[in-house]
């Protein structure tokens, strides 16, 4: 099999624009999918949380809702204005954003679990919805990834001795937890799924340490280049054998779909 050559990031979740509209297009790819719960109409107004380079937010646009996408990501704000210039696109971070006009709905696809202050980020969204307003998500949900981490933190831990769990930046809670964490903010959890969904990676053989290029950039935070790809090789030795299958490596994404709303009347906090 050709070996892929896989770049690491050179700085921590600079997360590059080109690379998530080739290598990563299945992320949008599945999040189609999650429309079919948000089912927006015509006149709406919608914010796409993590709208990435836009593309769910334009598939949600052919409603003829008013959407808009946010990102925290300069880089993915900017190509989503070039591939979307008639699509309002604001860079901004889920935990505190504000909105002057608020929204029927806000739809996040695989974004959430960025986010380690969730709480933060559920105030915010709570606050820029209209009474009546649903919040439809979907994100990784417990034990996503689990092997690729298990993996990682071992290796990790071996090779630099620092706890590995200090630096996962990924949040990945069960149904309970966070439909508690909607309901405590006043959200009513109309719909909540967790469900496996094996995720076939590009680049073969070398699918994890590809993986870890793009996503894994917390972890390896003041390692020098040579440190951070014997790490990855190592993870990927040791996680491979567990999620090949037949032709490819399929990671263990397991993810939590919600369906939320805001009841009808407002509630003063
Ligand atoms: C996810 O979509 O589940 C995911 C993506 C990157 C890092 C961790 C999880």
């Amino acid at each position: 099999m050709m070996k892929a050559t896989v770049v690491f990031m050179q700085s921590i979740n600079q997360w590059q624009a080109d690379e998530y509209d080739n290598k990563l297009a299945f992320v949008s790819g599945y999040g189609k999918n999650l429309i079919s719960w948000l089912q927006p109409r015509k006149g709406e107004y919608i914010l796409d949380l993590g709208c990435g380079t836009g593309d769910l937010t334009y598939e949600i646009s052919r409603s003829q809702a008013e959407v808009v996408g946010m990102d925290s990501s300069a880089d993915m704000i900017c190509r989503a204005r070039e591939k979307f210039p008639d699509i309002e696109f604001i860079e901004g971070d889920g935990h505190q954003f504000e909105t002057s006009k608020r929204y029927d709905a806000v739809f996040s696809n695989a974004a959430l679990h960025w986010m380690r202050s969730p709480h933060l980020v559920v105030d915010s969204i709570w606050n820029s919805l209209k009474p009546g307003g649903r919040f439809v998500a979907e994100f990784g949900g417990k034990g996503n990834v689990q092997i690729i981490v298990d993996a990682l933190e071992e290796v990790f831990e071996r090779h630099t001795g620092i706890r590995a769990s200090e630096r996962n930046p990924w949040y990945f809670p069960t149904i309970g937890q966070y439909s508690h964490l909607l309901e405590q903010c006043g959200f009513l959890v109309r719909q909540a799924y967790h469900y496996d969904r094996p995720t076939r990676l590009v680049d073969g053989e070398q699918g994890i340490e590809g993986w870890l290029a793009h996503f894994g950039g917390d972890y390896f935070e003041g390692l020098a280049q040579e440190k951070i790809q014997e790490i990855c090789r190592e993870t990927s030795k040791i996680a491979l054998p567990k999620l090949w299958k037949e032709d490819a490596i399929y990671a263990d994404y397991k993810r939590l779909r919600i369906e939320a709303v805001k009841p009808g009347i407002e509630i003063i906090k």
